[in-house]
């Protein structure tokens, strides 16, 4: 059987993490999450001072933190420069920034790369979430999934996970990175035209993950 490789997109809110990280242990799949390179990126660049206002200051500095990705759906795990940064590259302050550092080409494109060897030396294959992974990062994947869900909801389940944050202004700060996502000229959040659509809104988690891990057995 040849490595099966699986691009689950979407917006924030979606349910892209829990789904991927379940699908690829249910199929003991390798998982990659890019949007924690992107968080792990802009954290050294907060870090670094390099300001986030500066496009030519982030394409410039781009190369140079060395991000490395565990792919365990069951214990994934994220280092800079070989420092453990999975607790702050999820602050607010990483968050709000976050959009602009993964707007600019060069940070794409370093990412990318990094992104398709770790997709090529997956060998039983591996469950890819972000925003433009079924688009550009890998266009030949087997099966390209695109989770959807109301703003309500995705604002309603955000708020959850940040425990007591107050669900309209999460709403307010989702669908603020989402519209810079989406309209971004380099890769922006799309669904692939060989994408399918699978709308969360009504739906149980493990209903969604039953729902992709029957589309990837399909693949098989
Ligand atoms: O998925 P998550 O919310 O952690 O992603 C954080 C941010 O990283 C997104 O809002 C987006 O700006 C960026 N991202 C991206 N391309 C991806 C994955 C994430 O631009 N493939």
């Amino acid at each position: 059987r040849a490595a099966v490789i699986v691009a689950i997109d979407g917006p924030s809110g979606t349910g892209k993490s829990s789904t991927s990280k379940a699908v690829a242990a249910q199929l003991g799949l390798s998982y990659l999450d890019t949007g924690a390179q992107y968080r792990a990126i802009t954290w050294w660049m907060v870090a670094n001072g390099i300001d986030i206002d500066d496009p030519a200051a982030l394409a410039a500095a781009a190369g140079k933190p060395d991000i490395v990705s565990g792919t365990d759906p069951a214990h994934p795990t994220i280092t800079v420069d070989g420092t453990d940064v999975a607790g702050p590259i999820r602050t607010q302050e990483v968050t709000s920034k976050v959009s602009a550092v993964s707007a600019v080409p060069e940070v794409r494109a370093r990412i990318t790369e990094l992104q398709r060897s770790i997709a090529a030396g997956a060998e039983r294959g591996i469950v890819v979430e972000g925003r433009d992974i079924g688009t550009t990062v890998l266009p030949d994947a087997d099966l390209k999934i695109f989770l959807t869900a109301s703003p309500e909801a995705r604002a309603a389940r955000r708020s959850g996970e940040l425990k007591g944050a107050d669900v309209h202004s999460t709403r307010e700060a989702l669908l603020k990175r989402d519209a810079a996502d989406s309209s971004r000229k380099a890769s922006p959040l799309a669904k692939a035209d060989d994408a399918v659509e699978v709308d969360t809104t009504e739906l149980t988690l493990p209903q969604v993950i039953e729902c992709v891990v029957t589309l990837v057995e399909e693949k098989r």
